[in-house]
């Protein structure tokens, strides 16, 4: 099989990696050029545009930023769906909107190329790990050709169900992630104001059943104040975004995640979107 990667970014640079040690004839190419030399380095092929990437791929696996990126990058007139093999496999592992991945399915549909969404949880070390997990929509029989190489990125594959389904569930997760984080920023503020250590708390609080697990790792984040990128705070607000996009195609009311998307909003707008999302509570402290 012949892959080709597109997007490599902090996650994508990653993915590939983990590709390349498995054994993987693989193509890549990234707008800017220094993750695609590492990669080169480590034995892939690059090529000078993304079409000449994916010219004779089987499968081509896509980490994008945003939607609107993956539409320029895929969709556009031209674009990479009109070089890639017919009924060759597009597997989009950007975090989009479900009715965004309706849109790319019914686009390579129309030239014949076969289409997944997979979007994943886990952040940086995860993909640095293949500790990835992949949310899945399309058909099995299609996921089941794709499957031995998500394997080689993540530890679990998850079938959620048909085209869309994968980027349905990985905004559910994202919602819950974000106001996780915000709860648990709010509580160690005001455990400081009423008076307690603040190492006390960030020991403490993550511990307990009412927590999310993620926070103990974030809580070290927050006790040193370096929040180096794992998830761009930037993409933490595109991801409430999509939510909010599409809880209103749903006619379905989304009270807290939306005033979550606002405190992501300010902080971006402060210049801390490429800080991780914990930095929300850099944002939150300074309030
Ligand atoms: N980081 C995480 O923990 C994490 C976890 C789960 C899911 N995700 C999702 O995975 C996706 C990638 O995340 P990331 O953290 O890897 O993001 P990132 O480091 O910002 O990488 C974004 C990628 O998109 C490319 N890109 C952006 N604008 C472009 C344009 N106009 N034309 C062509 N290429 C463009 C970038 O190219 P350049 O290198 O040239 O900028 C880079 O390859 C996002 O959808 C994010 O929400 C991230």
């Amino acid at each position: 099989m012949k892959i080709a990667f597109i997007g490599l970014g902090i996650m994508g640079s990653r993915m590939a990696a983990n590709l390349l040690k498995n054994g993987a004839d693989l193509t890549v190419f990234n707008r800017s050029k220094a993750p695609v030399e590492a990669l080169v380095a480590q034995g892939a092929k690059s090529a000078p545009t993304a079409n000449e990437a994916v010219k004779d791929a089987d499968i081509v696996f896509s980490m994008l930023s945003t939607p609107e990126v993956v539409e320029y990058v895929f969709m556009s007139e031209g674009g990479v769906l009109s070089a890639m093999p017919s009924n060759a496999i597009w597997v989009d592992c950007t975090t989009v909107n479900p009715s965004f991945s309706a849109s790319e399915k019914a686009a390579a549909d129309k030239v014949g190329i076969r289409f997944i969404d997979a979007p994943v949880a886990g952040t940086l070390p995860h993909a640095q790990n293949a500790e990835l997990v992949f949310f899945t929509g399309g058909e099995a029989s299609l996921l089941a050709e794709v499957e031995p190489y998500l394997n080689h990125m993540g530890k679990k594959v998850l079938h959620i169900g048909e085209t869309g389904k994968g980027a349905s569930f990985k905004m559910l997760v994202n919602i819950m992630l974000a106001q996780s984080m915000i709860i648990f920023s709010e509580a160690v503020l005001l455990g400081e104001k009423m008076g307690m250590e603040k190492d006390f708390l960030l020991n403490a609080l993550p511990g307990l059943v009412v927590s999310a697990p993620f926070t103990k790792f974030k809580a070290e984040m927050v006790r040193s104040g370096e929040y180096d990128v794992q998830f761009p705070l930037e993409w933490m607000h595109k991801d409430l975004h999509l939510a909010a996009i599409s809880a209103y195609e749903m006619n379905q009311p989304l009270y807290l995640a939306n005033v979550a998307k606002e405190l992501f909003a300010e902080a971006n707008k402060k210049g801390m979107g490429r800080l991780d999302f914990a930095a929300i509570h850099k944002y939150l402290e300074e309030r």
